[in-house]
């Protein structure tokens, strides 16, 4: 598990207020048969993609509910990065061998439905749709084909050149909204299944990516994350050709834009304009998510990440170079075949020499169709796992004395959780560090506050609201 602060799922504990750009619709106007179910695996992308098939099922007329037991229509977006993921959803669909229900619609979406295809429908049959996220376009009509009573229904098509856009998103954030920009990926990496899963690079025209911000300041939304599994190779399809770092500048300009976050960035389209961008717009949050994978150049050029460690090391530089302090993070993959303790080593000092804030680390896990499947020389699992926990323990001392700095620093943060105890409440600083604090004041969820921060710990900072 992540040993860093979480900046990627889960981050809302307080309580789950109506989001001010979709209502719900009423239990009464839907009845019982309208009713859906999703549950979200994987990264923010996927998470957003759920909020956008929510939208999609809100619009013709049904009803979310929490309870998978409550829906006729239950989905699963599904994530496949690693085996142990991919395997989750075959248990939960294995629950329905136990307890077939008939009435049920049964979907399977995102990239497990992408690569596994019709095969879903062999290894679990009560499975009624299996719909990969390339395809999310086409979802109100599979969905009508189901309304039909179609029961194999499938969305398979990774050469579409059509992004997903929707009338309607249901946001599960109340403060900080996702906003997809680029879809897919043109990388090869030799480990990763995301060309595959999610199919070709797409871009949003900027123009469109502007009118949603305005719609989304409307409603409320102060904080707004970009996403694309490689934000930064952001190519505008619309007139204006606008680069990443202008559409950052101008995101962060759309009045009532307090921050703007974007994540994940590619270290090879990584220029000096995203960070001139982030010293001269405030807005921008000083936090960049980069990650090397790799301290060693030899399993960096085997992985084909196109960069070498030094010129990974030079990104970071540049990152540094900026008048404002930001904060870096990072994923690393130990075990990719051929890793040799050499190159463990190679890793444990450029995390020394790196000094990120925050550090996702995983065992390398063979996916099929990627090239990295083929290559000899496999680590055994139990020293896959050895070696992990040799970088989570240098990365976690790192935190230590970076997180010990801390203390006596204010930051602001956006308040996005309260916890049960009265008057402690949880927010993240603009440097995407999570801050639980204590505050004499209440209806704090959504407001801005500065918090001094009086004790730190590897992975979390605790502090006091600052008037
Ligand atoms: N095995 C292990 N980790 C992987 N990642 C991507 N593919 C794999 C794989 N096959 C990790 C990378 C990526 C993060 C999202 O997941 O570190 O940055
Ligand atoms: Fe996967 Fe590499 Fe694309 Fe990231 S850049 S999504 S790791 S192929």
């Amino acid at each position: 598990m992540p040993q860093s602060f979480d900046f990627r799922l889960g981050d809302l504990t307080g309580p789950r207020p109506e989001t001010p750009d979709v209502a719900h619709t009423p239990a009464s106007s839907a009845g019982d048969s309208r009713t859906f179910y999703i549950e979200t695996f994987g990264c923010q992308m996927n998470v957003h993609d759920s909020e956008k098939v929510a939208g999609v099922l809100l619009g013709r007329g049904y009803r979310q509910v929490e309870s998978l037991d409550a829906a006729k229509l239950v989905f699963y977006n599904t994530c496949s990065i690693r085996e142990k993921a991919a395997h989750k959803v075959f248990s939960r669909l294995g629950e329905f061998r136990k307890r077939p229900d008939s009435r049920k619609i049964i979907g399977v979406l995102g990239c497990v439905a992408q690569q596994e295809g019709e095969e879903i429908f062999e290894r679990a049959p009560w499975v009624n749709l299996v719909c990969g996220s390339a395809s999310y376009s086409k979802l109100p009509e599979l969905l009508e084909d189901l309304e039909a009573g179609n029961r194999r229904v499938t969305g398979l098509g990774t050469h579409t050149d059509e992004t997903f856009e929707t009338e309607m998103t249901r946001r599960d954030n109340p403060f900080r909204a996702y906003l997809t920009i680029i879809e897919g990926c043109d990388k090869t990496c030799a480990y990763c299944v995301v060309p595959y899963t999610r199919g070709p690079e797409r871009s949003r025209s900027s123009a469109l990516i502007l009118e949603e911000v305005r719609k989304l300041a409307g409603a409320g939304y102060s904080e707004i994350q970009l996403l694309g599994q490689t934000v930064n190779s952001y190519q505008d399809p619309a007139a204006r050709r606008m680069s990443f770092a202008e559409l950052l500048v101008a995101v962060a300009a759309v009045p009532g834009i307090r921050r703007v976050r974007f994540t994940t960035s590619h270290p090879r389209d990584f220029g000096r304009d995203i960070v001139e961008a982030i010293d001269s717009v405030p807005a921008l949050c000083d936090h960049v998510h980069l990650p090397v994978q790799s301290g060693s150049s030899r399993i960096l050029r085997a992985m084909q990440r196109m960069y070498t460690r030094e010129e990974y090391l030079e990104k970071i530089a540049l990152i540094r170079s900026g008048r404002r302090s930001i904060s870096l993070t990072s994923d690393i993959i130990v075990g990719f075949p051929g890793e040799t303790e050499q190159d463990v080593e190679e890793t444990l000092s450029l995390l020394d020499a790196a000094q990120f804030d925050g550090v996702f680390a995983f065992q390398y896990s063979p996916r099929p169709n990627t090239s990295a499947v083929h290559l000899a020389d496999a680590v055994p699992e139990e020293e896959k796992g050895r070696r992990l926990a040799v970088v989570q323990e240098r990365q976690r001392e790192i935190q230590i004395v970076r997180n010990d700095a801390l203390v006596g620093q204010t930051f602001e943060v956006l308040v996005d959780g309260a916890s049960r105890r009265p008057g402690q409440w949880s927010g993240r600083s603009s440097s995407n560090r999570i801050l639980n604090f204590a505050s004499p004041h209440s209806d704090l969820l959504g407001q801005y506050v500065h918090v001094r921060v009086t004790r730190a710990s590897p992975n979390s900072l605790v502090g006091e609201e600052v008037t």
